[in-house]
């Protein structure tokens, strides 16, 4: 097992980013939950900014002022703390500066990606610094993609060992966006085309699987005999995610096959929202329109408190193999602030305190911190459970 025991930097945990929507949440939730041994620093651009989120917190931060585009600002902040979290994005515009210093000062990175073409560049690009200097580099950890990613693991601890698995998650959620996500998400649907070249060209790079197989399928559009929802291929970031975990796992099997689906509701209700994504992906392609919903929900916006009350989400996983079958589901409230920032808060906690698995380079949070993230998160209030 391993510690990051970088203990002689100035923080334990520095948050860039956290003059934004999501940022100031997590400001919050670690300030809130950290134990007051932890050395916590704001970082960003703004001082005025974040002297006044620091002002806001029940403990006394440090603050460091640095440019997402200055790679000897990054440097110098990325050699100053065990652990970065950043919520600048959208990353592929903005991020890789902040992994590039991360890979080279040995430094564990967590962001809240959801752009599988960054996660590809960034593998081309820092995995093997990172894998060299013992950084982990640790992307999607809000709601893209942790339930999905521990919930399938939690789903095969429960299976046989050494045996052909298949995980297929139904994925329900309700809740309001913010600007950087809607800005990121038009970003991914314009790309598109770029996005599945950078993909191809990582899997010429990294080493094959020479005596297991892991498979990820989109699944048909059909209606779920369990739940009598209309299910429908999701093809975010989260099939990826469960897919190099399964990769990188034995526990999942000679043969692993993972289906990632949203669970849409009633025909009428299926069929508006494959409509509503087609035109949306449509208008993504088309700058002033792009621009237009990019109004709608500006920078530094986001859902109000009595909105994100109300929200939810609930990922229900189905797993079979050597015989046996089980369903179990993790849930929780607003998937995208209030327990985004819960997750990505718990990793950074995670990484700096508990005893993990030795790893480095690219990994995803059930690789590098997987049944200490997941207790974490249940004692948080996240939702794991076999149904
Ligand atoms: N995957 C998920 O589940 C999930 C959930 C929530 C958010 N996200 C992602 O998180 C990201 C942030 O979303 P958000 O709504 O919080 O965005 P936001 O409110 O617009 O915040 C963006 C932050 O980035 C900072 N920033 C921008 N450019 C910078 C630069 N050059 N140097 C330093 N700081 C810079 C901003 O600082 P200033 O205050 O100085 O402008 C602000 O603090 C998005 O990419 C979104 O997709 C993902």
């Amino acid at each position: 097992m391993a510690r990051n025991d970088r203990s002689d930097r100035d923080y334990d945990i520095a948050l860039l980013g956290a003059t934004g929507f999501t940022g100031g949440l997590i400001a919050r939730y670690l300030a809130e939950h950290a134990p007051p041994t932890t050395r916590l620093a704001l970082a960003g651009r703004n001082p005025a900014r974040l002297e006044s989120v620091a002002a806001s917190l029940a403990r006394p931060v440090g603050i460091v002022r640095v440019d997402a585009g200055d790679p000897a600002g990054l440097a110098s902040l990325a050699g100053s703390t065990r652990v970065l979290v950043t919520t600048v994005g959208p990353y592929l515009d903005t991020g890789e500066p902040v992994v590039a210093a991360c890979a080279a000062a040995g430094t564990d990175y967590l962001d809240l990606t959801g752009e599988p073409e960054f996660l590809d560049l960034m593998y081309l690009k820092h995995h093997a610094t990172a894998v060299h200097s013992g950084a982990r580099l640790v992307h999607a950890c809000g709601f893209d993609s942790m339930p999905h990613d521990l919930g399938a693991q939690f789903t095969v601890d429960q299976l046989p060992e050494g045996v052909p698995l298949t995980v297929r998650a139904a994925v329900r959620v309700n809740g309001t966006i913010s600007g950087g996500t809607a800005a990121s998400a038009l970003g991914i649907m314009a790309r598109l085309r770029q996005g599945n070249a950078v993909h191809a060209v990582r899997t010429q790079v990294e080493p094959a699987l020479t005596d297991r197989q892991v498979r990820s399928i989109p699944g048909r559009v059909h209606k779920d005999p369990d739940s009598s929802r209309w299910l429908l291929p999701m093809p975010t970031i989260d099939p990826l995610i469960v897919a190099a975990s399964a990769r990188a796992l034995p526990r999942y099997g000679p043969d692993f096959t993972y289906c990632h689906q949203l669970a849409a509701g009633g025909p009428a209700r299926t069929a508006a929202t494959m409509a509503g994504v087609g035109v949306l992906f449509g208008l993504a392609h088309l700058p002033p329109a792009r621009r237009a919903l990019l109004r709608l929900r500006p920078a530094g916006s986001g859902p109000t408190e009595a909105q994100r009350a109300a929200a939810w989400f609930s990922v229900r996983f189905v797993g079979e193999g050597g015989g046996e079958r089980v369903v179990t589901e993790v849930a929780g409230g607003d998937p995208g602030y209030t327990e985004t920032s819960k997750m990505i808060s718990e990793a950074a906690l995670s990484l700096v305190h508990d005893e993990l698995p030795p790893t480095s380079g690219q990994v995803t949070t059930a690789v590098a911190l997987g049944r200490a993230l997941r207790l974490r998160l249940q004692r948080a209030g996240i939702v794991f459970r076999v149904l």
